[in-house]
């Protein structure tokens, strides 16, 4: 055991210290003035290692911090031999055995110094053969953070009042060390929260719009029994069902029954993504990670991290992206954009789609083992043709809300209009009967709502299907005038007597209709050879 330091004022406010050499004040004039610079947390202890080491002539010196969880396993390690041959060598990792050595010293709460042959059969930082080493622990309000061990191959090196001096440096380095792990947390949270608070804003307005799930069909039943089941588990759920029949609310129902709602609920449209920026979307990226990255940004993946990320339309998302996404699915692991750190995140994944997902991974656009990963609890949400009899219920719901959002009173809806709306087919679901009930309620000038049957009868679907034809007929014009101008100026684009001039477009607008419309222009090249005309243009 040591002695107390003796360090003091005199009577004549002198400071003084008796045995302790000069340079220990010029350490700890050091150490405090690095303690209080602004560097980051690694820095800061190799920064401690290296004055320390310096200063005592050490052949090794380090600061091993131990994990709060397993005391046997080291979170970080900062390592110097200033004076020593071996300086340019890469030391080994330290050892378990050594590891559980320093475990040791950290439950005793004392230094140890050894010296002599006990020293020398010692590793330190896998090295042995130091005639003197010394390790301190690093303690500050009880908690064990770690261990300072210095050695040196010179004997006699660490004397009584040395090691006074050196506990009270090690118990220093322990509080700022605490602190600055402290602040490396609370840095981390705010980064979090920061990057939250955007998303969140999104999600405040989203929810206040629609909050509940309106329905009380057989069909509908029994898929929220199973929204039930699953939400307190951490399962990953896959959300199927076509277009407008609440795959987005019963996401959401899942969070907010789970053990998360009060973590984030961060959505991720995977089809509005542009295909660049989904990895730095999903994983964030670092500053400087490419061109425009002028700031570190977190990913979605972890913004959501304690809560729940909602994959939308995940089945649109591009196959090179579905490799990146399933590691994450199945690691809970990933890597910033520009960041070599890997970073693990706590998240329960929800998935939805309007796609088949099966057909897309016969087609070869959906990976098997990704869809593997999310179809681990299905739930399929039913059209609104399946629950005709939620009709009733869900246009009351709606007529409510518009009415009272714009100052109406609508007490009734007109039978004849609720037999229209429930014969209807609704290829566009409950967002269908929504924007067709918002408008009847803005139409509407008495307390009873109706709708007319011309705006009701299937003419969405008609108007979709007209559209269609439509749309085909009009490609298939156009490729068959692309065809005949290509086929008269043989296959030339540009130029006087290319087929964009015959045509009247630009020569570029040209170019990329016969790329969309997949037209091999060099088929009509063939004849050119029999006769060329010479003129300039380009192919
Ligand atoms: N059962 C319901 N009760 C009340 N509102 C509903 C219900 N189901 C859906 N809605 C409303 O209908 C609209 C469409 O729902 P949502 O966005 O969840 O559909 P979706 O299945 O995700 O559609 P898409 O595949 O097009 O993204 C939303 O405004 C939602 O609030
Ligand atoms: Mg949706």
């Amino acid at each position: 055991m040591s002695t107390a330091p003796q360090i003091a004022f005199d009577p004549n406010d002198q400071f003084v210290s008796y045995g302790v050499s000069p340079k220990y004040f010029q350490l700890f004039a050091a150490l405090t003035s690095q303690a209080t610079r602004k560097v980051e947390f690694r820095a800061l202890i190799e920064g401690f290692v290296d004055s320390i080491g310096r200063a005592l002539h050490c052949d090794c010196a380090y600061i091993a911090l131990l994990d709060p969880e397993d005391s046997q396993i080291l979170r970080e390690f900062a390592t110097q031999c200033p004076h020593s041959d071996r300086r340019a060598q890469q030391l080994p990792l330290i050892s378990r055995e050594e590891a559980r050595w320093l475990s040791r010293v950290v439950e005793l709460g004392q230094s140890v110094t050894f010296v002599g042959l006990e020293s020398e059969s010692r590793p330190v930082a896998g090295v042995t053969g130091f005639k003197a080493q010394c390790h301190l622990p690093l303690v500050n309000r009880g908690r064990g953070l770690g261990v300072l061990t210095l050695a040196c191959f010179a004997e006699n090196v660490f004397q009584e009042t040395e090691i006074s001096f050196l506990e009270n440096v090690a118990a220093q380095i322990a509080i700022v060390i605490e602190n600055a792990g402290a602040h490396r947390q609370i840095a981390a949270l705010k980064e979090q929260l920061e990057g939250e608070r955007v998303y969140v804003e999104d999600e405040i307005l989203a929810r206040a719009k629609f909050e509940e799930i309106v329905g009380s069909s057989e069909s509908l039943v029994r898929a929220l029994g199973q929204v039930a089941r699953v939400a307190p588990t951490d399962s990953t759920v896959l959300v199927t069902g076509e277009s407008g029949t609440g795959k987005e609310l019963v996401a959401r129902a899942i969070h907010k029954r789970s053990r998360r709602a009060d973590k984030p609920f961060i959505r991720v449209n995977c089809a509005a993504i542009p295909q660049s920026l989904i990895a730095s979307e999903l994983f964030g990226h670092e500053k400087g990670a490419f061109t425009g990255a002028t700031e570190r940004r977190l990913g979605r993946f972890e913004l959501a991290n304690g809560g729940t990320i909602f994959l939308d339309e995940v089945g649109d998302i591009p196959v090179d992206m579905q490799v990146a996404l399933l590691r994450v699915l199945q690691e809970r692991e990933f890597e910033r954009v520009g960041g070599g750190r890997t970073i693990s995140v706590d998240v329960r994944v929800v998935a939805a789609t309007n796609r088949d997902l099966k057909a897309a991974v016969e087609a070869g656009t959906f990976r098997l083992d990704l869809f593997y990963r999310l179809n681990v609890f299905p739930i399929r949400v039913p059209s609104l043709r399946e629950r005709e009899d939620d009709i009733p219920l869900l246009a009351k719901y709606f007529i409510e809300r518009y009415a009272r959002t714009i100052g109406k009173k609508i007490k009734n809806i007109d039978r004849k209009t609720l037999e229209l709306l429930q014969a209807y087919d609704w290829p566009g679901n409950i967002r269908e009967l929504q924007n067709m009930i918002e408008r009847a309620v803005i139409l509407c000038d008495g307390e009873t709502l109706s709708i007319n049957e011309s705006s009701v009868h299937n003419e969405t679907l008609e108007k979709l299907q007209r559209s269609t034809a439509l749309s085909e007929a009009l490609t298939n014009t156009e490729k068959v005038m692309i065809e005949g101008a290509l086929e008269e100026t043989r296959g030339r684009v540009s130029g006087p007597s290319g087929a964009a001039v015959k045509l009247g477009i630009p020569r570029s607008t040209l170019e990329s209709r016969i790329r969309s419309l997949q037209i091999n222009k060099h088929l009509f090249r063939s004849e050119r050879h029999q006769f060329s005309t010479g003129d300039v243009g380009s192919w």
